[in-house]
């Protein structure tokens, strides 16, 4: 039988490859560069001939220009079932239309092996996806719904092509505001077995509460501060306090995730802090760390500020436990792909401690393609007011609010169109979630967007138009219905639609959008 023969792109990259061999024995660097094409005159394009003149064109060679390497490409190519027909295009494209036969034979495989079968192949086995990653009795607020929805899609992706994927939830659940917190804590529950989700109620009020007390009085700034030391001497009082604050904030963000359908492995910034003085030990030894001002610090070329790793109270930082988290990944973990999903706001500091981690020798910089980190940046969330999405008394919008929201609104829409009462719940859920997921990841990831409920879940009401050759074609075939059911043509189109569907079925599932069967 056949073997697994990659997609069109892939197949073509093998055909051109072969191609450019025959021609160009001499530049064995040059790779086949295959792009599909939206124009009429091809699937694909093979756009290499203008690069390849003018690598080619001093040395004595026999073509005459860009066009003639095309000419050459083209008529150099093997045998293929893949391909129908080829042409030469303006300076050099060579377009090429599919076989019919092999395109149909492909679609009849992948209707008998699986969709599973059409994976991206990626060079990658074992990625890290940091996601979501709010902070312990903070607010989470829009922008980790974000992170955590393309986060989520991401690592989705990556186990569609095979990757191992550690989803990774870096929680904020380390630093100096737990001494507040802690203290806090003591003074409003004296004994510690009372303190449970419903007595401490909102966490996020318990913490400006905290840090108002904090700002205010300045012996309880003491005790706060001294509390982080003896939090981080592993007191087993503060340790428990400590514990505590940080379970009743997991269950809120549990909360959140179970509704989106979302996984992620909890390694919070806590978990990284005894590998910090070992790393900072390597990269002092490295001669990468100077002191300045009191501080010690990381000092890299493009930055107008250093990167500082330990502060002038001799306490480590964001970037420190990140640095100690690369370190942790790529050595225990030995991932070859690490991508941290965050606002953009936070770009400098992944292109800082990456560039750290460069000077280091943890990663290459020599070119090669492993292991390699990416920062995907997103941008913010908006009222319809154009500032930061906010309730109307300007407080952060609570997620699980929000989807309670997106819930009963869908759930709205759904009994108007003559749901049942039995359907409506689970399936409200699907459209409601679904909308939230699908608003924010069709709008350009780095562009802010404005949150917009009604737009979010209005009906798909539009005008169709046919201009298009293929929507005609469609238009016309679905109006022929009746004219052609129990037509020889039909298991083919069958077969088809079938097809269609799942594919399209895949594509809601990498968007982690479950498809209702009802509209
Ligand atoms: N906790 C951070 C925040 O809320 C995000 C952490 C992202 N991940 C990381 N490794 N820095 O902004």
């Amino acid at each position: 039988e056949e073997e697994n023969v990659g997609n069109a792109k892939q197949q073509l990259a093998k055909l051109f490859e072969v191609s450019l061999r025959r021609i160009v024995p001499d530049e064995q660097d040059v790779a086949p560069v295959i792009a599909a094409s939206t124009g009429k005159f091809g699937d694909y394009q093979c756009n290499n001939a203008m690069g390849l003149w003018s690598k080619i064109k001093g040395k004595g060679s026999e073509f005459r220009g860009p066009p003639s390497v095309g000419q050459a490409i083209m008529k150099n190519l093997p045998d293929s079932e893949v391909i129908e027909s080829c042409s030469v295009a303006g300076p050099g494209f060579v377009n090429v239309v599919l076989s019919k036969k092999w395109l149909a034979k492909r679609i009849q495989k992948m209707l008998i092996d699986g969709i599973e079968k059409w994976e991206p192949q990626l060079p990658i086995k074992r990625a890290v996806v940091d996601f979501s990653s709010p902070n312990i009795a903070k607010e989470m607020h829009v922008g980790h719904l974000r992170s955590t929805i393309i986060g989520d899609t991401l690592a989705r992706i990556l186990e569609f092509s095979n990757v191992e994927v550690l989803r990774r939830n870096h929680v904020g659940d380390w630093g100096t505001q737990f001494g507040m917190l802690i203290e806090f804590l003591f003074e409003k529950f004296p004994s510690i077995e009372d303190v449970n989700e419903s007595a401490i109620g909102d966490l996020q009020a318990f913490y400006k509460a905290s840090k108002q007390r904090f700002d205010d009085d300045p012996a309880f700034k003491e005790r706060a501060q001294r509390a982080v030391v003896s939090l981080q001497g592993g007191e087993p009082k503060y340790r428990n306090a400590w514990l505590k604050i940080c379970e009743i904030s997991r269950k809120e963000f549990h909360k959140v995730y179970e509704r989106l359908g979302v996984h992620l492995e909890e390694k919070g910034e806590s978990f990284y802090n005894p590998y910090i003085p070992g790393v900072l030990k390597e990269l002092s030894d490295k001669g990468l760390i100077e002191e300045s001002q009191g501080a010690r610090v990381i000092f890299l070329e493009g930055f107008n500020i250093p990167l500082i790793v330990v502060k002038s109270d001799g306490g480590f930082n964001y970037a420190s436990t990140d640095l100690a988290a690369l370190w942790y990944r790529l050595n225990e973990e030995k991932a070859d792909w690490i991508i941290y999903v965050t606002d953009v706001g936070q770009q400098q500091h992944f292109n800082m401690f990456f560039e750290a981690a460069k000077r280091a020798g943890w990663l290459p910089t020599d070119g090669a393609l492993k292991p390699k980190v990416t920062h995907v940046g997103f941008g913010l969330v908006l009222g319809e007011d154009g500032k930061r999405f906010r309730t109307r008394s300007s407080e952060v919008v609570r997620l699980v609010d929000l989807l309670d929201e997106a819930k009963d609104r869908s759930k709205k829409v759904l009994v108007e169109r003559g749901w049942t009462e039995q359907e409506l719940n689970q399936i409200a859920e699907a459209v409601g979630y679904g909308a939230v997921k699908y608003a924010d990841l069709k709008n350009n990831r780095l562009t802010n967007y404005t949150f917009d409920f009604d737009q979010m879940l209005s009906d798909k009401k539009g005008e169709i138009v046919l201009d298009h050759d293929g929507e005609r074609e469609l238009g016309l075939h679905l109006l022929q219905f009746s004219e052609v059911v129990g037509s020889p043509e039909e298991t083919s189109r069958l077969l088809l639609c079938e097809a269609t569907a799942i594919v399209m079925r895949k594509c809601f599932n990498l968007l982690g959008i479950e498809p209702v069967y009802k509209i």
